[in-house]
């Protein structure tokens, strides 16, 4: 069928959108709820503009409950337990919900011939390649967390129309009563003009939230299959980004300092660096999306930090962003 036929036709179809309480499912729901009906699951309450459904993916039969009579088209699964070092510290439960979860929402997919797209990890592999890997490349993972988020792949790509979406670090600017994350984080750190260290050995292809949420919307609405890397050209180590956030807070650059090795405090390993090919992406997507440049994106997260930041100020009179936490 042609591809852009068929964008066409399903652009107003259901969508399940899994981890949607998450750091990347809110930004999904929120990039599609205007234009169809998005049916949010996690186990938290449920966030604005969609339909919610509370479900525990461990849970296999209550999950085949739940989803057999919702009239879902595809299903996007962002929901995971994404945290390397947690996954590292309680394997039992990184396998439960990365592998055997994902295995009861597809169960259920593959009985309803629901068309299926897994958010995968660049931490399928250990980052040695001296090449940026391709989509072929066989994975290697370093810690728990890139294991079972590949032998979840295994499972998926058993299906030949699903979709393997590897994604790479993502950064965005989460108020709350969303969990916080990096970049959120180290705003917050620089307005209180409380220095931090950083890692800057680790090269990383920063992907703006709403950036993967767009892409990963139009790779819903196409017939793209297999695996593919979502990933930007440039690259950073959190150093990096840091600094920039710095800069354009006009926050002191000396705030934020370099890691040294013996520093990191991590359970699991990470993968001394990463890059992934984007060509198949790129190649697919040329004639709808672009990514923008890191620069823009980072301009983008801390200038609605300062926004909301400043507006607290004003409300308050006090002067750290604290409260707008
Ligand atoms: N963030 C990144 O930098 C990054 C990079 C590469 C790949 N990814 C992938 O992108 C996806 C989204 O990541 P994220 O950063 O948005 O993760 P996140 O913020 O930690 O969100 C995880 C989501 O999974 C849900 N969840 C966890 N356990 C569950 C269970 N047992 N049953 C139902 N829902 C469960 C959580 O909802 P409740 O707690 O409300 O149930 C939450 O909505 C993941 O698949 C991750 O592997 C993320």
């Amino acid at each position: 069928m042609n591809q852009g036929n068929e964008g066409k036709q399903r652009s107003a179809d259901p969508v399940l959108v899994t981890g949607a309480s998450g750091f990347l499912g809110a930004a999904l729901v929120k990039a599609m709820a205007g234009q169809r009906l998005v049916y949010a699951l996690s186990r938290r309450p449920a966030i604005p503009g969609a339909e919610p459904l509370a479900v525990d993916l461990t849970r296999g039969e209550e999950v085949g409950r739940l989803l057999e009579a919702i009239p879902f088209a595809t299903c996007i699964h962002a929901a995971a337990l994404a945290d390397p070092d947690l996954c590292e510290t309680d394997p039992e439960t990184a396998w439960r919900v990365n592998v055997e979860g994902t295995r009861h929402l597809l169960e259920v997919c593959q009985r309803r011939r629901k068309r299926f797209l897994f958010l995968s990890t660049d931490y399928v592999f250990d980052g040695r390649k001296q090449e940026p890997y391709i989509e072929e490349d066989p994975v290697c993972p370093l810690q728990v967390y890139g294991a079972t988020k590949a032998e979840a792949e295994k499972l998926v790509l058993e299906i030949p129309q699903n979709l393997v979406i590897r994604l790479p670090f993502l950064f965005g600017y989460a108020p709350p009563p969303e969990r916080t994350d990096f970049a959120t984080d180290t705003l917050l750190r620089l307005w209180m003009e409380q220095p931090a260290s950083y890692d800057n050995q680790q090269l990383r292809s920063p992907l703006l939230r709403e950036e993967a949420a767009e892409a990963i919307r139009l790779m819903a609405d196409s017939s793209l299959s297999g695996i593919i890397h979502l990933v930007p050209s440039e690259t950073a180590t959190k150093f990096d980004l840091a600094r920039a956030f710095a800069h354009y807070l006009g926050k002191p650059a000396g705030l934020v300092r370099e890691k040294k090795g013996e520093e990191s405090g991590a359970r699991a390993r990470r993968p001394p660096s990463m890059r992934l090919s984007n060509e198949k992406f790129l190649q697919a997507l040329s004639d709808r999306f672009r990514f923008r440049p890191l620069r823009d994106s980072i301009v983008r997260v801390a200038e609605r930090f300062r926004s909301d930041a400043e507006s607290s100020r004003r409300a308050t009179g006090i002067s750290t962003g604290q409260t707008s936490k």
